[in-house]
């Protein structure tokens, strides 16, 4: 495929959507072919899948089938809009992907790495991001971050332990995945940050 696909992770509240939308900005200004979209979501259908996830009603909701429900978005995602982006030669800026499920599902809900790695190699067909930025903040301010902002998902609804764990479950990921992650501080200013993933991302597509 002609296209490049970069994925923006990061535990809630780490500014991936504030850091996305100056991207959005600098490729304006650039000219650059792109396509942004988010996880879970990003089609009709995934988003369909992303209401039944995040749904506060959804407190019942078994921790393999949340898992699955990812996956299948992802999968649905990945027909729909990212290959057809990537076929034709676009930067693709994905607000989560893969290691979202691996940090959330595998770490700090205990269904283990290894095993929804393979679930998601089985849904993506071993599709994998070109590049990764880890925007990590201490997972306290990150929290702090959303509360003042708006009603909390089902996820979000989770204790300061479990954000906690997946703050170090990226932590652990990144080495793993060296030859396509970046870890960018996300405490910096909005600014600073900015600078900091717009370099990373330059390099890569130039
Ligand atoms: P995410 O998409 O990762 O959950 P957001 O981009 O929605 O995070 O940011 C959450 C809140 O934190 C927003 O109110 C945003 O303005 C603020 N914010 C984002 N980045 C920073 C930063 N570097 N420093 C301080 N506040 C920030
Ligand atoms: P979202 O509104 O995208 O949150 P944020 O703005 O913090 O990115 O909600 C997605 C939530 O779903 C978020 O808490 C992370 C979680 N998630 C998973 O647990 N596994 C996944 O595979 C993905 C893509 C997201």
């Amino acid at each position: 495929m002609k296209g490049i696909f970069i994925s923006i992770e990061g535990n809630d509240g780490s500014g991936k959507s504030t850091i996305i939308n100056n991207i959005k900005e600098s490729f304006k200004e650039n000219n650059i072919k792109s396509l942004f979209s988010r996880e879970p979501g990003g089609s009709y259908v995934a988003e369909k899948i992303r209401q039944v996830i995040l749904d506060t009603d959804n407190l019942a909701m078994d921790d393999v089938t949340e898992a699955l429900l990812y996956a299948a978005s992802r999968r649905q995602h990945l027909k729909e809009t990212i290959i057809p982006a990537l076929e034709e030669g676009c930067v693709v800026i994905c607000d989560r992907y893969i290691d979202s499920s691996l940090a959330y599902q595998g770490y700090a809900r205990g269904l283990g790495v290894d095993e929804v790695y393979n679930m998601n190699m089985f849904a993506t067909k071993g599709l994998m991001p070109d590049l990764t930025i880890y925007l990590l903040v201490d997972p306290e301010v990150g929290l702090a971050r959303k509360t003042h902002q708006k009603e909390l998902d089902r996820l979000e609804l989770e204790g300061n332990s479990f954000h906690k764990k997946v703050y170090d479950a990226y932590l652990s990921l990144a080495p793993r995945f060296k030859d396509r992650v970046v870890i960018i501080n996300g405490e910096e200013s909005i600014e600073e940050v900015t600078k900091k993933v717009l370099e990373v991302i330059y390099n890569k597509i130039k």
